[in-house]
């Protein structure tokens, strides 16, 4: 671990740097070649896919615009609660458009099911999804990323744009949080 674990608040690293970076060119060559003939919007879920957003559309070869959404699903705690609230929308129509949705992570799936949506009601051409990781849980709910990055175990995790009330979105890396943080 350096300088970029805060202290002693982790536990455990997940994912490193270099393996972040190695999985984000991975998904990006996925993604160049997928719509090699298309225009393709970038709609990315603030706060959390914040980090995965500007590294993995800067691995991309072609100008795909970039939009983005805040939803609540969370609070301050670590529980999805499953009430969804959009708390920015879109700037632009996507209708016609083709789009992909870049996400920090799956849990519970709801916020994203119901994102889904959501957006398809709007007549794009097509809705496709990209996480970074997923957890376990997310395997039960008929949500189907067409891109993940990495599978992780059924744990809390920070860094890498996902945070504990708010903190921790600067870590360079993924990891667990120490009990100490909790309390
Ligand atoms: P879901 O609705 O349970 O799939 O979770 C939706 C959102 O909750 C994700 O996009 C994250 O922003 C956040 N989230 C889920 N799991 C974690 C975690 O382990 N750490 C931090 N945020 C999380
Ligand atoms: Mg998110």
């Amino acid at each position: 671990m350096d300088s970029a674990d805060l202290g002693k608040d982790l536990t455990e690293v997940l994912i490193d740097e270099a393996s972040i970076d190695a999985k984000i060119r991975e998904l990006a060559a996925a993604v160049d070649a997928d719509y090699a003939d298309k225009d393709l919007l970038l709609v990315g879920v603030l706060k959390g896919a914040l980090m995965v957003m500007a590294d993995f559309s800067r691995a991309l070869t072609s100008p795909v615009e970039m939009d983005w959404m805040a939803v609540s699903s969370y609070g301050a705690g670590t529980k999805s609660s499953g009430v969804v609230r959009i708390l920015k929308d879109l700037d632009r129509d996507i209708t016609g458009r083709h789009v992909l949705v870049v996400e920090d992570i799956l849990d519970s799936g709801l916020t994203l099911s119901w994102l889904l949506r959501n957006l398809r009601s709007r007549g794009p051409a097509s809705v496709e999804v990209l996480t970074f990781m997923r957890k376990p849980d997310a395997l039960k709910v008929q949500v189907e990323p067409r891109y993940v990055g990495f599978d992780i175990p059924n744990e809390f995790v920070v860094g890498y744009g996902l945070d504990y009330a708010e903190k921790y979105r600067n870590l360079r890396v993924v990891g667990t949080l120490a009990p100490h943080v909790y309390s």
